[in-house]
């Protein structure tokens, strides 16, 4: 429960900053849309400011041209004034003066279009920059936004699997203390009640011979002998149980096929084992690790799949060993986690150790398949 607590908590944190990011991205996104429209209207502004100033450099030409022309004929109108009228000496007094006026009109107003187009250039440089800016920015965001979407979300995903790692330790140290548990009881109902019996019986042996019945006697050491025999068998099973001998002795596949073997006998089901490339005896690490993988599946197959057919293949090869555990029963959700099961979780444990891979596939009604595959060189 605190888990699922924590993993919401987390959940809405991501998101929050995820929606927070977002909404930063957008309002860039506004400020260099807007940067961008001013800076169009700005470079149309400019070239339209240019064209005017072309022209009142050219109206300018032609006025002072004229004013030349003007201020010519002021002059020789005024040296000659005896030979002009009055009204025509301030007329052209007096449209010399206007245009002179004209001129310096038109040179006050191409002097501020100058200064308007040097400042629109200006503004145009430092909006330039803001839309690389924003630019730069809205990359970097969406750099934040990819890291809050894909990376960030695994944390929830880490932190979820490392406390599973945490609980298969503990379940593991349980798991220890349970085995301790049971094999102390099997010894205990088993060869240690078998050894306290033989000790009696032989005594009633000792106690016949005494009383010269050895007919009797014969018997009760048949018994004992009866008796010693099944106490080897228990203590044998119980080894094996432990650890099957084999495995150190005769190595993984005659221990897989014995243990198949005993396993499809006493469960009445059928169980098939092949196993193809090279038949050599494995680094012991790895004969232990697919040892166990067996067993936990074919006892999965057995325990919780009702299963009429099992089938276990085992291929070793040069740079690879593969394995292959596949049962016809019941099959189940592989997304659904069980709280207390550690099985499937152990398996995937020794395949990771191993640095190896593991691929469960199983479908309601038709079955479970199993396929490991652990790099190993030969
Ligand atoms: N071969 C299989 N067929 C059907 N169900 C399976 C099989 N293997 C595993 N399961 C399901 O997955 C669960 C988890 O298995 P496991 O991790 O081995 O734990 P456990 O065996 O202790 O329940 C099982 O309880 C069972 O529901
Ligand atoms: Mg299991």
């Amino acid at each position: 429960m605190a888990q699922k607590i924590s993993d919401t908590a987390l959940d809405y944190v991501i998101n929050e900053m995820i929606e927070v990011v977002e909404n930063s991205k957008d309002e860039i996104f506004n400020i260099s849309e807007e940067a961008r429209k001013e800076h169009e209207h700005l470079v149309k502004e400019l070239k339209e400011t240019k064209e005017k100033v072309i022209r009142h450099i050219d109206d300018g030409d032609q006025l002072e041209q004229k004013v030349r022309y003007s201020r010519q004929r002021l002059a020789e109108v005024s040296k000659y004034f005896d030979r002009y009228s009055e009204n025509e000496i301030r007329e052209v007094y007096e449209n010399t003066h206007a245009m002179q006026t004209k001129l310096a009109m038109i040179q006050q107003e191409e002097k501020a279009l100058r200064e308007k187009r040097d400042d629109l250039e200006r503004r145009l440089i430092s909006l330039s920059h803001t839309i690389e800016r924003a630019e730069a920015l809205a990359s970097k965001i969406a750099v934040i936004l990819t890291y809050l979407h894909d990376d960030f979300k695994q944390v929830n995903k880490m932190i979820e699997s490392a406390k599973e790692k945490q609980e298969f330790g503990l379940k593991i140290i349980e798991a220890q203390e349970e085995e301790r548990r049971r094999i102390s009881r099997e010894i205990h109902d088993g060869p240690a009640q078998m050894l306290a019996n033989i000790l009696l019986r032989s005594e009633l042996v000792d106690r016949s011979f005494r009383a010269n019945n050895v007919e009797q006697a014969l018997v009760e050491i048949k018994d004992v002998r009866k008796m010693v025999r099944s106490s080897l068998y228990e203590v044998r099973r119980i080894i094996y149980d432990l650890r099957p001998m084999a495995l150190d002795d005769l190595g993984l596949i005659p221990t897989i096929k014995k243990y198949v073997a005993n396993i499809a006998d006493y469960n009445n089901t059928e169980i098939e084992f092949s196993s193809t490339g090279e038949e050599k005896r494995l680094n012991q690490k790895y004969e232990v690790a697919f040892f166990r993988l067996v067993q936990e599946s074919v006892q999965n197959a057995i325990k919780h799949a009702e299963a009429s057919l099992i089938q276990v293949k085992l291929e070793i090869c040069k740079n690879n060993l593969t394995m292959l555990i596949k049962d016809n029963g019941k099959g189940f959700d592989t997304k659904q986690k069980k709280d207390k099961s550690f099985g499937l979780i152990g398996m995937r444990e020794r395949v990771e150790m191993l640095e190896g891979k593991m691929k469960i596939n199983s479908k309601i009604d038709k079955g479970t398949s199993i396929l490991i595959q652990v790099p190993y060189n030969l």
